[in-house]
């Protein structure tokens, strides 16, 4: 009882609280199962850590899309909250083997569309301070890979300018913060594309790419357009996908960009999942491949998450980020905090000076 008690409370402050004002599916049909001894019985058999509301409704969620459950995906689509909440009530009861399995393989994935208004700049200026002709991204925590599109959208910035494909299907708009004008340089070519992560999506498989749509709340349309865009696109140019430990696979990532393009490692909002001594190891990782080439490193983490990034004096968990750029040559390793950002990138304020290294950095004597 007194599980079936917390796991309630969970389910309708996530209704009341985290859904209120965003989805009114949600806020609903959270809130119905937080009243419903039933269905608070089949979460229950999930393992405790595969309970949250975010992962139980992703699962029927998935089970709406792939059309295993009808009326929940007619009462999402319609936008009917009641009948939603009948529907996910009913489906929760006839399917708790299959809603239960979903939520035990499969990781919630946040909306991680739209961080290339970000990268972009940070990619193009790392290529302009080493003289690079060509790249090859390697993204860690590359999730479905969508980072590895950065040179093949089309970015526009309130300040009006442009970068990227303008005849790109995917058009992405962040907000300047500030004066300062984001580098208007132009990316080399990217030459390989390379993703990292524990447990990539591979948005070629269709199971892959409905379940990120089903993390997306259903009434949220806009964002299952943008992320159907960035899927599609990334579809016509798959990139390799190494799964694995970062700290494991990074050599094998190194080893596959060609002799002649700069490796350009990139991390958005994924260091925060490593241990402080994997985030060293992590570094150390740059370092040593910096041995036989160089190597640049952009990052968009939390304020102090990026090891060897300086932080301008912010405060940790303030709710920005900070953009780093790090160069690593075979005598030294420079970082610099180029830019801040905010939501995930969809508004940046650059800090760098493009026209020579900036003054927020830090060089120091390469160790490996
Ligand atoms: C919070 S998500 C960020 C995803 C994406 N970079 C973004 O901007 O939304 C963190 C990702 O890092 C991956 N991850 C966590 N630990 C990892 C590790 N040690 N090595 C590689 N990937 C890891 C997770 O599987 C997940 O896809």
């Amino acid at each position: 009882m007194g599980r079936a008690r917390t796991l309630a409370q969970v389910y309708r402050q996530f209704g009341e609280v985290d859904a209120a004002g965003t989805s009114p599916l949600y806020e609903r049909v959270a809130v119905a199962l937080s009243e419903s001894d039933e269905a608070l019985r089949a979460i229950e058999v999930a393992p405790a850590r595969r309970r949250h509301p975010t992962v139980i409704l992703a699962a029927l969620h998935d089970l709406a899309l792939a059309g295993r459950a009808p009326a929940l995906a007619a009462a999402y689509a319609a936008g009917d909250s009641n009948a939603a909440a009948r529907a996910a009530i009913d489906t929760l009861l006839r399917m708790t083997d299959s809603v239960v399995a979903i939520a035990v393989r499969r990781r919630t994935r946040p909306d991680e569309t739209g961080r290339c208004a970000v990268l972009y700049p940070a990619i193009a200026e790392a290529a302009r301070r080493v003289g690079a002709k060509a790249v090859g991204l390697i993204d860690v925590g590359c999730s479905a890979g969508l980072n590895l599109n950065v040179d093949r959208v089309g970015i526009t910035y309130s300040n009006r300018q442009s970068l990227g494909d303008p005849s790109s299907p995917v058009q992405l708009s962040a907000s300047i913060v500030g004066d300062r004008r984001v580098p208007a340089r132009v990316m080399p070519e990217v030459v390989a594309r390379i993703g990292v992560d524990l447990d990539p999506v591979d948005v070629t498989d269709p199971d892959d790419a409905r379940w990120l749509r089903a993390c997306l709340w259903p009434d949220q349309p806009e964002r299952a357009a943008r992320l159907d865009a960035e899927m599609a696109l990334a579809a016509t140019a798959p990139p390799l996908l190494l799964q694995g430990a970062a700290v494991d696979v990074l050599p094998d990532a190194f080893a596959r960009v060609p002799a002649e393009a700069l490796p350009v490692v990139t991390t958005t909002w994924t260091l925060s999942r490593f241990a402080l001594a994997s985030r060293l190891r992590f570094l150390h990782r740059l370092d040593e491949a910096a041995t036989g080439r160089v190597v640049a490193w952009v990052s968009a983490e939390g304020v102090g998450v990026a090891p060897a990034i300086p932080t301008l004096g912010d405060r940790r968990a303030s709710g920005h980020s900070i953009i780093g750029l790090a160069v690593f040559d075979q005598s030294s390793m420079r970082a610099e905090a180029i830019g801040r950002c905010w939501s995930r990138g969809r508004l940046l304020a650059w800090l760098a000076d493009s026209a020579r290294s900036g003054n927020n950095g830090c060089t120091r004597q390469r160790t490996a």
